[in-house]
């Protein structure tokens, strides 16, 4: 059994010794809205998808304010690369993402910059990162093709993730255990243009994931869902669904 969110401790005789706790403690994650998130992992802050300037929702989040070593894009909708240049400019970090996505930014004068595609699998500061199918479309906001949407699963000591990006609910999801043992999954809830709350449980079993941080709903009109009736599908499923709010951070 893994011990992830308690510090560990053993006893010997009058002394407590401190197991080391890189491996052991939470992750911390933080929302900035729609599917706009970061983790912290190995003293490394890795953004995903940022799209916060245009989303009234998010508008006390200053881009600025913003760290970043890796920015990670899952593909090129203007709904998860909106600030991708902006931010990826003022932290200097590296962008990874499909060759396609990768062109668009180079366009746009960023040159740090890491290609991958599905299948590929490669050790970053922040841990082990696998790019996996994800079922959608990806076009770039100047209407040039933006490759495959891709999801991601990370691995970093004991602790895994997986995001999903924006997808449909696939069996492929069932391969992701022989990947890795997750802790938590990163999944779109919202609906009509990915897989709703329902598919989300659903893909949350398949990828064995205990924990789900729902993203990708309430933005838009299209994508408004009863936040009550997710967490009830999710309860019902033993999965504990996570909705944190726009600017909230929580350990993992
Ligand atoms: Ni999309
Ligand atoms: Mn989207």
């Amino acid at each position: 059994m893994r011990l992830l969110n308690s510090k560990p401790t053993l006893f010997c005789g009058r002394d407590t010794v401190f197991l080391p706790t890189s491996k052991l403690a939470g992750m911390k994650f933080t929302f900035y809205g729609h599917a706009t998130f970061s983790t912290e992992l190995n003293g490394k802050t890795v953004l995903f998808d940022p799209f916060i300037t245009p989303n009234e929702a998010a508008k006390d989040i200053d881009i600025n304010s913003i760290k970043a070593d890796f920015i990670l894009l899952s593909h090129g909708h203007g709904d998860h690369v909106a600030d991708a240049v902006a931010i990826a400019k003022n932290t200097g970090a590296t962008v990874i993402a499909a060759p396609e996505v990768i062109g668009w930014l180079s366009k746009q004068g960023i040159e740090n910059v890491f290609p991958m595609n599905h299948g590929g699998k490669r050790a970053f500061d922040f841990g082990t990162l696998k790019c996996v199918n994800a079922v959608h479309s990806s076009g770039m906001p100047d209407g040039s093709y933006g490759g495959n949407p891709m999801g991601f699963v990370i691995t970093f000591g004991e602790k895994s993730f997986y995001y999903s990006g924006d997808t449909a609910l696939t069996m492929d999801m069932m391969l992701i255990p022989r990947w890795a043992s997750l802790d938590f999954a990163v999944l779109c809830i919202g609906d009509n243009y990915t897989m709703g709350y329902e598919d989300a449980v659903e893909a949350a079993r398949m990828a064995g994931a205990p924990k789900v941080v729902g993203v990708h709903y309430d933005t838009f009109g299209h994508i408004v869902i009863d936040k009550g009736l997710a967490r009830k599908a999710f309860d019902e499923a033993g999965i504990e669904l996570l909705l944190p709010a726009i600017g909230e951070s929580i350990e993992l």
